[in-house]
């Protein structure tokens, strides 16, 4: 009886500590989400690299912006080594999206750290250049 009493104290001790250390881990990995604000979430090489594969087979359907996006864009948004949000990646464009039009728009024009000026298209108009972003975004247009 007191021998069990003491299974049941040791079991219960261990199912407390086990939720004490989860309880941390949780407030710390939510401590860490508010930290990054509007960040990409960490994602594995793995990920990273089927992401970039389907990338790479992606095309907007019009043939003018097809043209555009495969002598451009597709050079450096369907490459995993490459900073750039990958085409039709939902997860790694929703911080950029929460940007705006006005400030992508703007970034996509003037260049932003290692997004070259008109994403080196520099005879894009405004229009091709709301088109194409839409269609890096979502993968589809
Ligand atoms: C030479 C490589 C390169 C090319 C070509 C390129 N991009 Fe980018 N782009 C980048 C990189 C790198 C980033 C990420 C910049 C960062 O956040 O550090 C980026 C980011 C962006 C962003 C997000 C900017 C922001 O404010 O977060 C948009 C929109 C974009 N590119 C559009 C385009 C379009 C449209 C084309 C084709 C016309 C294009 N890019 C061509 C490298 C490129």
């Amino acid at each position: 009886m007191v021998l069990q009493m003491q299974i049941k104290a040791e079991f219960f001790g261990g199912y407390m500590r086990f939720h004490l250390i989860f309880l941390t881990l949780l407030g710390l990995s939510l401590t860490a989400l508010a930290a990054c604000g509007d960040s990409v979430p960490e994602r594995g090489t793995e990920e990273m690299a089927q992401l970039a594969e389907r990338a790479a087979d992606l095309r907007p359907s019009d043939p003018r912006l097809r043209d555009i996006y495969e002598r451009s864009c597709i050079n450096c948004h369907s490459l995993a080594a490459s900073s750039a949000p990958l085409t039709g990646d939902a997860v790694g464009w929703a911080p950029r999206l929460a940007k705006g039009n006005t400030v992508l728009m703007e970034n996509t024009i003037g260049g932003f750290q290692g997004m070259p000026p008109m994403g080196m298209c520099s005879d894009c108009s405004v229009q091709e250049f709301r088109a194409l972003i839409e269609f890096l975004a979502t993968g589809e247009n």
